[in-house]
């Protein structure tokens, strides 16, 4: 997500700017820029690609002045460019912001009807030119901003400057981030508490749809209608290394609880009012093709077997998952009328690229569901669904893959709704419970401590097997995969009906045998795994439904989450695995982030 700082005293803020932006660097970004009032005017200086540059356009073209804004861009709309970076200015009014403003193309059809000309590709700039024309009605900087923002739906973290009102920011807040620090005499705004550590550990933490006017010895917050709030200001108690981590040990354990919110960014916009048509502004005119394809590799293929089971039940198109790096090279039968969609959390692995490119050489459309906006794939695919999980820095995936099976999710409704083999009324029921996914994952979560128990008494295991059936198979999948690559413990992932054809041999006390056992179809089954496995000595973890009695009288261990519909049951299981992952791997002392061996992106063949 994008980083976000404004400053307003009496230090030369440009430099104090810059260092700022780059202790939010961990929040990933791919242009910056900087807005600072000169005493006359805004000085604007904007750059694409690391924070390098934006320095060195700096040292070629200083800035100077004492108030001033600074950010970092994760693109959401528009691809990253010195265009879109932000500020974005209109008429000596300058906007930086984080977040997605969800009725930004209504307000700029209006806002370009009357009159505004908008130079980049953003939701952002919709801001400032709101701004500028509340302003332009006679309004004042802070009740214009307010103004502004009481026509604007969405999420967003802006602070607005302008050349008529110098001495002054305006900041305001909904559904992301943003503080205030208070120093002596001067006054920091920011995403994150990183940017302001080394100069105050003082902080007034905003509301939902709250403004602030700041000034070097003042701050007055109000909601969008002006009335007055009282905030306290507490004193921070981070080093700058753990808050980059906003206080977790890991960026792996941050992005785990990050996944709520990275759900509801990516659900954000998508479901229309009526909550029948997920994906209406983002696949005009979807045909309904005859077959899908899905390629990817890793936790991605993870994603995509999971895809399938909820596009066959709910639209009844058949698909075929494959795994990238054996499609590319097997000249796959696939053309016109197909639809392959290709997924990537950083949109770079080079296999699924081939992969990609192989599929569009034989005339099929593609689909990309990627993490990172323009990425190779993103850019090379026929039409893009971006996760919006925002950066995603450990490197074993985890909120980019709970919001990959959200894209197939609404993507599997809006194919069904399509070629009306999906009733409304059922869409509309499944997608209010997936609405309601945020806050069971919540409750999950809440279950930390009984994981990290399990994961005390399951460490020093050499060897686990992971069971599920039906659409908890690939999450059985997923959290071997979890498991291996972050703990080194070797874990195989195995269709539960299939333990008999083989591997119920691999059975015996040393083996911790982890069952995802939730009610649904294919639970009677998985019941009788279970105690297939128990009867050879097997100790059994049982992931179940609360309150499932009958799998406890014969598990060792149960871990209980919520009962959802079976499509939706991977958002609870996966992240439970998740958890027992991340603890294992850390007690024993694993470099989390950083695994041996791995990287980010796999980039190479
Ligand atoms: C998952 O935890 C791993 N980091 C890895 O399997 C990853 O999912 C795979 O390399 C695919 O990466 P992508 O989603 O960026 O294409």
């Amino acid at each position: 997500m994008c980083g976000i700082i404004g400053y307003v005293g009496s230090r030369d803020c440009a430099p104090l700017i810059l260092e700022g932006l780059k202790r939010l660097e961990y929040r990933g970004y791919d242009s910056a820029g900087i807005a600072v009032f000169d005493g006359t005017r805004l000085k604007i200086t904007r750059s694409v690609g690391k924070l390098a540059n934006l320095e060195k356009a700096l040292r070629e073209k200083p800035l100077s002045g004492t108030v001033g804004i600074g950010h970092t861009r994760w693109a959401t709309h528009g691809k990253p460019s010195e265009q879109n970076a932000h500020p974005h200015e209109v008429n000596g009014i300058a906007v930086i912001h984080n977040g997605i403003i969800e009725n930004y193309v209504d307000l700029k059809a209006e806002l370009s009807a009357a009159g505004s000309v908008f130079k980049s590709e953003t939701d952002t700039e919709v801001i400032a030119h709101l701004v500028d024309q509340e302003a332009g009605r006679g309004k004042g900087l802070f009740e214009a901003v307010c103004a502004a923002l009481r026509r604007v739906r969405g999420a967003y973290a802006i602070v607005v400057v302008s050349e008529r009102e110098p001495g002054k920011l305006v900041a305001a807040k909904n559904a992301s981030p943003m503080i205030v620090g208070i120093g002596d005499d001067e006054r920091f705004i920011a995403s994150d508490v990183p940017a302001i550590l080394p100069y105050t550990r003082q902080v007034m933490y905003m509301y939902e749809e709250e403004v602030a006017e700041v000034t070097a010895r003042t701050v007055r917050v109000t909601d969008l209608h002006g009335a007055e709030k009282t905030r306290e200001v507490r004193v921070v108690d981070a080093t700058p290394a753990m808050a980059e981590k906003g206080g977790h040990r890991h960026f792996m354990h941050k992005e785990i609880f990050e996944q709520p919110r990275a759900l509801m960014d990516t659900i954000r916009g998508r479901l229309s009012a009526d909550r029948k048509t997920p994906l209406d502004g983002e696949m005009p005119g979807l045909s309904v093709p005859g077959a899908v394809k899905i390629i990817a590799c890793g936790t991605s293929w993870h994603a995509a077997l999971i895809g399938k089971f909820m596009i066959e039940e709910l639209a009844r198109v058949p698909v075929e998952v494959d795994l990238a790096s054996e499609f590319r090279y097997r000249d796959p039968i696939v053309g016109k009328g197909e639809l392959v969609v290709a997924i990537s959390q950083s949109g770079e692995t080079a296999d699924t690229l081939a992969a990609l490119r192989e599929a569009r050489s034989k005339g099929a459309h593609a689909l990309a569901i990627c993490n990172v906006v323009d990425s190779s794939i993103a850019r090379e695919a026929d039409t893009v669904l971006y996760t919006r999980a925002g950066p995603e820095i450990g490197v074993a995936s985890t909120k980019a893959f709970v919001t990959q099976m959200a894209v197939l999710f609404l993507f599997a409704v809006r194919l069904g709704l399509v070629s009306g083999r999906l009733d409304p009324a059922r869409a509309q029921a499944l997608v209010r419970e997936f609405t309601h996914i945020p806050s069971l994952m919540e409750e999950v979560l809440r279950l930390e401590q009984k994981v990290q128990d399990l994961a005390r008494e399951f460490m020093h295991a050499s060897d686990f097997l992971y069971l599920g059936r039906g659409i908890n198979y690939p999450v059985a999948l997923e959290g071997a995969l979890k498991l291996k690559e972050i703990s080194y413990i070797h874990a195989e992932g195995y269709p539960a009906g299939e333990m008999k054809h083989g591997p119920i041999a691999l059975i015996d006390e040393e083996m911790p045998v982890l069952v995802v056992a939730t009610r649904g179809r294919s639970y009677e089954k998985v019941l009788s795994n279970v105690q297939e496995a128990k009867a050879r000595g097997g100790r059994i973890i049982a992931l179940v439904t609360w309150g499932d009695a009958r799998t406890r009288e014969i598990a060792d261990r149960v871990l209980e989450i919520p009962d959802v519909h079976d499509l939706l049951q991977p958002f609870l299981t996966s992240v439970s695995l998740q958890l027992l992952a991340y603890h294992i791997a850390d007690l024993k002392g694993n470099d989390v982030d950083q695994p041996r061996n791995l990287a980010k992106s796999v980039t190479v063949e």
